[in-house]
């Protein structure tokens, strides 16, 4: 083993509580962060101190992610700046860190004053809506605040310049409670003088229709309305604000026509105006608008707001068979297009999205009831530029009726929208299809986590489906830092939580009321997810705000347990698209509901039993980890038969058995000879739906069946991960065969391109082949354990933990293997050579070793 020598110490990152694109902080006591970056072996921080405007306070702690606040509260309106320094165990000092300037995001109890406008009278449910008025302010203004909201989707814009660049504002959250607001500077948009407010409005998620087949129905409400106040504030320490009121104006002639998350959006250039949104606009034709109250005070965003993350250009035109039109971004993607386009007035082009082609045309079963089209009214005076504001698709391939003339591929642009959290997490190994399943994986969740975490992006739903990310989860936490996506999320689940009884609901925001009930898999996101966030950011806080809702979900559980303290009978959606299930009928699983249920409902005991006595609750703790060994003995005794099988003889029986840490011993090395025996008969063919699949691989390998668990990752038949990526995908599918092996589209009516739940898989890729693992919460400890596969030559792993880079990379060559760690400074890792019994501990720095390569796939199969 080498270990490479010092140089330097600095403090080089400063965050405030979750969000990273700005010191934003949403509570009065943010915590804060920072990542220090030594080349001094195993540096561990001693102390800190935090100095904010004049005073400085010394830590004593060895802690540098999510430090709780030590100053006295923010307030509101206040701009500290804030740096940070260090000193080592060793005696090292840092410098200060560049000063940072926190910007307080909140607002003070009843400091939001701002009614909702909307039109007076709309013609049509879901009107968008252009909203202006006009104040002066001869004073020069030293900060300006936009806080603003909406039921709907929004921009405002000063003086005719956008706010700032983030879409669909202000996200989707269970409206009912829970309302988000902007708290944007705009300081420089304002002039001296006259100033002009313009807002665009949508319906947005407000107003669309959620539900299956003919009961879909506006759940929120018809139209849509804003409220925002703009607080303007002078060298003298005063200040003023505008609000929205009833002498704002409003119309319904500006150029976006139509607009819904499903329906897609029509634009007329004709209806464009010129200076609307600037000071001097007549709109004397435009209407009074209506008033009312905000009912609930809304919250200041805890995460990154979605935004324009990419652009894709047309990587292929194709002519249809039936002489279509049709663009190919070469990547399924989330999103919509941008267009230059030119031609007479009035004229019409019409944009269609799909994910894949059927017969060469695009196939749009799949989305069922979106409608998911774009229509472009050209204004005939030049150049028209369009991109649908307040809506997106999910799609590769876009149809383009009505273009004039030739189009020119670049003419047109693919926008990526999504929420824009930060990339952490990186995985490449020397498999290229392993690698775009990876891809895969992460365009999948670039897709879905737009606002709050979706089942998928494309047809009518886009559903904050719980189970789904349940399982999703831990990949989620690698690969993007969604500490503060997750935990926004997660209080829509605690809102739903307490409108239905305690159950998390199987949707959240919940829209479909003959979902909101109790269901294995799903509703137990309220306990996993925070648990995660908790395992992989550190963020205890996550876990205290939760607490209560795990709670009162693991208390739930108790009430729906029979005596055996086991669930059974309840109706449930179980192991969801097993691909033994019919397609028409996704729910018929080989794993037993019950079992599967029963599994499920001892790990939501254990976690709360954990997650409580992280928090001190000794009391809660004790009370369920009982009921857990209680529950344990009865899964034991009611499904087990013959001392060594499950009653329900299904792999995903086996795997929650073992990945849920049910079963020990003799019986759980028996549980992994017989799973790794189906896996076996099945053909090495992946046999589990969205509850087994998380848990396969891990339960192979823990149960010493690693080639096993190889030869299923290297499957390329279906169903298995790599037959989608040797068919093409380059985003995860919602069935293991979305597409059948003759092109065709499975024939069920559910049929994603675009899902996460499958991608679980990049969790166990990260831990397993890359060998980069949590071993204390926030990868304070790190475990370093590949397991060298004979199908990799090498493999390489690299996350941005809170505490900085953590980096794993081996590569086999001559009977050998060398393994390379980098572990950030202030925290350690226990390193397992592969092969290699001897385990070691080492601190912050890089260090690489060499070991003979141990052929551990090829030793397992011939056992
Ligand atoms: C969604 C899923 C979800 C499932 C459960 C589907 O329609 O797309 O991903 O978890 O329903 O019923």
């Amino acid at each position: 083993m080498t270990t490479s020598t010092p140089s330097s110490l600095r403090v080089a990152q400063v965050r405030v509580d979750r969000r990273n694109d700005g010191a934003y902080a949403d509570t009065p006591r943010p915590r804060l962060s920072w990542i220090v970056e030594s080349d001094r072996p195993n540096w561990r921080q001693r102390a800190a101190e935090i100095r904010l405007d004049g005073s400085t306070i010394v830590l004593d702690t060895d802690e540098s992610a999510f430090v709780e606040w030590p100053f006295p509260p923010l307030r509101p309106h206040d701009r500290p700046t804030l740096s940070v320094r260090v000193t080592g165990t060793d005696g090292t000092v840092s410098a200060w860190s560049p000063a940072t300037t926190v910007q307080p995001a909140f607002l003070a109890d009843g400091e939001w004053r701002a009614p909702l406008i909307g039109a007076r009278r709309p013609a049509t449910p879901a009107q968008p809506l252009l909203l202006r008025t006009e104040f002066d302010e001869p004073r020069p203004v030293r900060r300006a605040t936009l806080y603003a909201t909406a039921h709907g989707v929004y921009q405002v814009s000063l003086n005719g310049v956008d706010a700032d660049d983030a879409v669909l504002k202000p996200g989707w959250t269970s409206y009912q409670q829970r309302l988000l607001h902007e708290s944007t500077d705009v300081t420089a948009l304002l002039t001296p003088g006259r100033n002009a407010i313009g807002v665009r409005l949508a319906g947005g998620w407000w107003t669309e229709r959620f539900g299956f087949r003919g009961e879909a129905r506006r759940v929120y409400g018809e139209h849509p309305a804003v409220a925002l106040q703009l607080r303007l504030e002078f060298a003298d320490g005063t200040s003023r604000t505008v609000t929205t009121d009833g002498g704002w104006r409003c119309t319904d002639r500006g150029p976006i026509v139509s607009s819904g998350i499903y329906a897609g959006e029509r634009i007329d250039a004709r209806r464009r105006m010129p200076g609307w949104a600037s000071p001097g606009f007549d709109d004397t034709a435009w209407s009074p608008v209506e008033v009312s109250a905000v009912t609930t005070a809304p919250e200041p965003w805890l995460a990154e707001p979605v935004r324009r993350t990419g652009e894709l250009k047309v990587a292929a035109i194709r002519t249809s068979p039936s002489g279509r039109t049709i663009l190919d971004f070469g990547q399924n993607f989330v999103g919509r297009l941008r267009l230059h386009v030119s031609g007479p007035a009035g004229h019409v082009v019409t944009v269609r999205h799909a994910e894949v082609l059927q017969d060469g045309e695009i196939a749009t079963r799949p989305l069922r009831y979106a409608k998911a089209t774009d229509e472009f009214v050209l204004s005939g005076t030049g150049m028209d530029t369009f991109e649908p504001e307040f809506t997106f698709h999910g799609f590769r391939y876009a149809e383009i009726d009505g273009w004039p003339g030739d189009l020119d591929p670049a003419a047109v642009t693919g926008v990526v929208i999504g929420s824009d959290m930060k990339r952490t997490g990186w995985f490449e190994t020397s498999d290229d299809l392993v690698n775009r399943l990876h891809d895969n994986a992460v365009w999948s969740m670039r897709g879905n986590f737009l606002s709050l975490p979706t089942d998928c992006p494309q047809r009518d739903e886009r559903l904050g489906w719980t189970g789904d990310v349940q399982v999703f989860g831990p990949s989620a936490a690698f690969l993007y830092d969604c500490a503060g996506f997750l935990a926004s999320w997660l209080r829509d689940v605690a809102v739903e939580q307490a409108r239905h009884g305690g159950v998390c609901p199987r949707v959240v925001p919940e829209v479909l009321p003959k979902h909101a009930v109790a269901t294995a898999g799903w509703s137990d996101a309220a306990v996993i997810v925070p648990m995660t966030l908790h395992e992989r950011f550190g963020d205890r806080r996550a876990l205290a705000e939760q607490y209560p809702g795990m709670r009162s979900w693991v208390e739930t559980l108790l009430r729906l347990a029979d005596e055996d303290l086991l669930w059974r009978g309840a109706p449930q959606l179980g192991d969801w698209l097993d691909p033994a299930a019919p397609p028409d009928a996704p729910g018929q699983a080989r794993a037993d509901k019950d079992l599967v249920a029963s599994a499920y409902l001892i790990r939501s005991l254990d976690l709360t039993a954990r997650a409580a006595a992280t928090l001190g609750r000794i009391e809660d703790a004790g009370r369920f980890e009982a009921a857990a060994d209680l529950a344990r003995a009865s899964f034991a005794r009611v499904f087990v038969e013959n001392g060594d099988r499950l009653v329900s003889d299904a792999p995903t029986a086996y795997a929650l058995a073992i990945g849920f840490d049910l079963v020990e011993g003799g019986l759980r090395d028996a549980f992994g000879r017989r799973l790794a025996g189906l896996v076996g008969e099945a053909g090495h063919l992946v046999p589990t739906g969205f509850l087994g699949t998380p848990v396969l691989l891990d339960a192979l390998v823990s149960t010493a069946h690693t080639g096993t668990a190889l030869r299923l990752l290297a499957q390329t038949q279906p169903p298995s991960w790599l037959y989608q990526v040797s068919m093409g995908a380059t985003t995860i599918w919602e069935r293991w065969d979305s597409m059948l092996p003759d092109g065709r589209i499975n024939p069920g009516e559910m049929t994603s391109f675009n899902h996460y739940a499958f991608g679980s898989v990049v969790d166990w890729l990260h831990r397993h082949v890359g060998g980069l693992a949590p071993a204390e919460p926030g990868y304070r400890r790190i475990t370093v354990a590949p397991v060298a596969f004979d199908a990799f030559e090498h493999a390489r792993c690299c996350h941005e933990t809170p505490y900085g880079t953590a980096e794993v990379s081996w590569r086999r060559s001559g009977g050998q293997i060398t393994l390379r760690v980098r572990v950030p400074a202030n925290t350690s890792a226990e390193v397992l050579p592969p092969g290699s019994h001897e385990q070691f501990t080492v601190g912050s720095g890089t260090h690489e070793w060499t070991v003979p390569y141990p052929a551990t796939a090829a030793v397992e199969e011939c056992a």
